[in-house]
């Protein structure tokens, strides 16, 4: 894997290149922003309203993303349901991934990328002025699909994103409840100072989901998440995400339909163009679908 570490002195992100070339960031322990809020704490104001119908966590409003010129997502409109677990599929190239980054705002790190439209987050436009990207990205985490441990032990992996400015923040405890909630932490407690690079592939990958989750999200972004494991691992990491799903939204793009059938609640079928066809439950997009493309898809017909 290449890694690009450098560090952006101006808004607080590490950046750095993952194995798709996408550039990544993490918010940094020393960030300004103020954890449990989004706005930029340089701005006194108040947070977003608080949703009518309430468990709608994600509302995305027409939204089109653009690369330079070239369209890549065009007019989305879907309201996420918070917990349980939301699948994203579609062929390549259809948008999942950068309709992923468009909700915790990721594409800002991709010059050429442009995002017109609302992605609402608990009621609040995530592209408003007064939005902190380091804090919104505390509150919806992100898991890529190659596994992307930093080069530091496995506690400092872990308390990578801890807002270490909140005065009640007990790193080793964070950690290690983190660790517990990915089921990694049977295995790795007694070798917290090892480099996080030392596990095999599904530990890196639930130890980078330990990272996800330290900071306390609301949501958590998963990038094919399982797709560079061999089978049990796999496993592993779709029990641990019908786990997470009781307490944490899950949006997960995958390109294997047997598990989006078998982990999510909701799936939203994305189809060549950048287009969401349909958003139903799953059980009715994998048996009943209402467009007659998604069933040509879902079938195996093309794609
Ligand atoms: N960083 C980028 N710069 C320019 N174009 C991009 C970039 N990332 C994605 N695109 C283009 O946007 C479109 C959607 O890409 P995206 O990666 O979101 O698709 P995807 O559905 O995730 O595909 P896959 O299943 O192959 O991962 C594609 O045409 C792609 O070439
Ligand atoms: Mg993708």
């Amino acid at each position: 894997m290449t890694r690009n570490d450098t560090r952006n002195a101006d808004d607080g992100d590490e950046q750095r290149t993952n194995s798709s070339g996408t550039a990544v960031s993490e918010p940094t322990a020393g960030s300004e922003a103020t954890s449990g809020s989004l706005l930029d704490s340089s701005l006194d104001v108040e947070g977003g309203s608080v949703p009518a119908g309430a468990d709608t966590v994600i509302e995305a409003r027409d939204i089109d993303v653009f690369y330079d010129d070239a369209q890549a997502l065009q007019g989305v409109d879907i309201e996420i349901p918070e917990n349980g677990v939301t699948a994203l599929i579609g062929p390549s190239g259809c948008g999942k991934s950068t309709f992923l980054r468009t909700i915790n705002r990721m594409n800002d790190l991709i010059d050429a990328a442009r995002v017109e439209g609302e992605l609402r987050f608990e009621g609040k436009n995530v592209y408003d002025d007064d939005v902190d990207p380091v804090a919104l990205r505390r509150k919806i985490g992100m898991v890529f699909q190659t596994p992307n441990p930093f080069p530091k032990s496995i506690r400092d992996n872990v308390a990578f994103g801890l807002d270490v400015q909140e005065k009640d923040v007990d790193v080793d405890e964070t950690v290690r409840t983190a660790l517990e909630r990915a089921a990694l932490l049977e295995e790795v407690e007694d070798q917290l100072d090892s480099s996080g690079l030392d596990l095999s592939g599904g530990q890196q990958q639930r130890l980078c989901i330990a990272r996800a989750i330290a900071p306390d999200p609301d949501v958590i972004l998963m990038d094919e998440p399982a797709s560079a494991l061999d089978p049990i691992a796999t496993s592993k990491i779709e029990d641990l995400i019908e786990d997470l799903a009781e307490e944490y939204t899950v949006v997960i793009v995958t390109h294997n339909m047997q598990q989006a059938a078998r982990i999510s609640d909701k799936t939203a079928v994305f189809l060549t163009g950048g287009e969401l066809v349909e958003f139903d439950d799953t059980d009715k997009i994998f048996q009943n679908p209402e467009h007659e493309r998604v069933e040509d898809y879902i079938t195996g017909k093309f794609g």
